[in-house]
């Protein structure tokens, strides 16, 4: 086969069934190039891309002050190991704290790394200033959470099939209701109880929003029981709900703060885990780390991805955006029997179908959307997700909001 073959994304996707894992089942689409909102296919098709690769690419595929940092920095300078210092990690690690408001970050590469790491630091502040016992240190964790693919991730997971073959699991993790605070209040009575780790919004749950207050609230718990509030903002995080952080809404402050994803504006793997110096100050050389982790690309990479953020006031555009999305698929919901209901924040949406779980309904949907020129993905069963870029104009959500309409109101199932 010459590099001049052109492969159809028939032939391409055959390929992939060939000779890959099959650990995901996407939609029957190949892209090959992205600019802003938009896809393109390998036959030159057009799209709207409204999973954002679950909401990394926050700042348009491609944004060009990113790709300019990159290929400026890849010319220079790539990796060096924590072995050495490099000049872009201590300038990074100060514009990033400073922009976040925390005392320290730990760079890694992937949001699970970043769970992991974050994890790894509670449980070492728990034993080191909280006096927990050896090894006794507890993490509670909200059913129906994701945060990766790891063993630690799976074994605080109740996706079946997350778990199903991989045990047996890691032991100190408690799992109570998203969205509970008497079972928080309950599970918080076990003194040895290091940390609550949570996603403000559950985005692969469903983009699950919990009641007004509960945040909040369960923050207060923590801190009358002294046990760290673990804030998974890797989904939810950098712009996407309509704020900087999802724990703004409701003025939290999160002990430890995990990022990733759209750190580097779907870049490059990029994920950071902040906290107070009395937290991060537990760790000490050679008890964690990462080959790649602070590297002189990720770093100038996510320097670019956050002064997007900053001067393109995504934030505010993903707060704007929502309220037109929502207000038009409000509409929607209430002239068919196909949708139940809308939710989300900012730029994190869902549709909820009427049908069961385990329906194909949503998998259909999503293919006519593929179809008339939008790409969506059920998340579970029966919901889709809506997460566009956060770069979106108002004009062009219009005209997602049209292609949703004609598809849910032609659906023959
Ligand atoms: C909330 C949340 N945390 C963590 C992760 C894991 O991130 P990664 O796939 O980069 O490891 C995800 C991925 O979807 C996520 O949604």
């Amino acid at each position: 086969m010459t590099t001049a073959t052109f492969l159809s994304s028939a032939d391409l996707i055959a390929l992939e069934d060939q000779y890959g894992a099959h650990n995901y089942h996407p939609l029957p689409v190949v892209l090959a190039r992205g600019q802003g909102v938009h896809l393109w296919d390998v036959e030159g098709r057009r799209y709207f891309d409204f999973l954002s690769a679950y909401s990394a690419v926050n700042q348009g595929h491609c944004h060009p002050r990113i790709i300019a940092a990159l290929t400026e920095q890849a010319q220079r300078l790539t990796l060096t190991s924590r072995a050495f210092h490099n000049d872009v990690l201590g300038r990074y690690e100060q514009f990033i704290t400073e922009f976040f408001g925390f005392d320290r970050v730990l760079p890694m590469n992937t949001g699970v790394e970043g769970g992991e790491t974050a994890l790894k630091l509670c449980r070492k502040w728990a034993y080191e200033v909280k006096g927990v016992p050896a090894n006794q240190a507890k993490i509670v964790f909200a059913s129906r959470n994701f945060w990766g693919r790891t063993l630690a991730a799976i074994s605080s997971s109740t996706d079946p099939g997350s778990r199903r073959n991989f045990g047996p699991y890691m032991p100190g993790f408690e799992i109570i209701d998203y969205d509970d605070l008497s079972a928080l209040e309950q599970a918080l009575q076990d003194p040895h109880v290091a940390g609550f780790m949570l996603e403000p919004i559950q985005g692969e749950a469903g983009v699950v929003v919990p009641q007004p207050g509960y945040l909040r609230q369960a923050y207060q718990l923590c801190r009358a029981k002294n046990v760290l509030f673990i804030a998974d903002e890797v989904q939810t995080g950098i712009g996407r709900t309509g704020k900087l952080l999802a724990c703004e809404h409701e003025g939290v402050k999160p002990d430890i703060l995990i990022l990733g994803k759209a750190l580097s504006g779907g870049v490059y793997p990029v994920s950071a885990v902040l906290a107070r110096h009395e937290i991060m100050l537990t760790l000490r050389p050679g008890e964690h780390g990462s080959t790649f982790g602070g590297n002189p690309l990720a770093c100038e990479v996510a320097l670019a991805a956050l002064a997007v953020v900053r001067d393109e006031r995504l934030p505010e555009n993903a707060e704007r955006m929502g309220q037109v999305f929502r207000a038009r698929m409000a509409h929607l919901v209430a002239k068919t029997d196909l949708l139940t209901l809308v939710r989300g924040k900012g730029l994190l949406n869902a549709l909820v179908v009427n049908d069961g779980p385990d329906s194909h309904t949503a998998w259909n949907l999503c293919l006519q959307l593929m179809q008339n020129g939008l790409l969506a993905k059920p998340t579970h069963g029966n919901i889709i997700r809506f997460a566009p870029p956060l770069v979106i104009t108002e004009e062009q959500m219009h005209e997602c909001c049209d292609i949703i309409e004609r598809t849910v109101l032609g659906f023959k199932g």
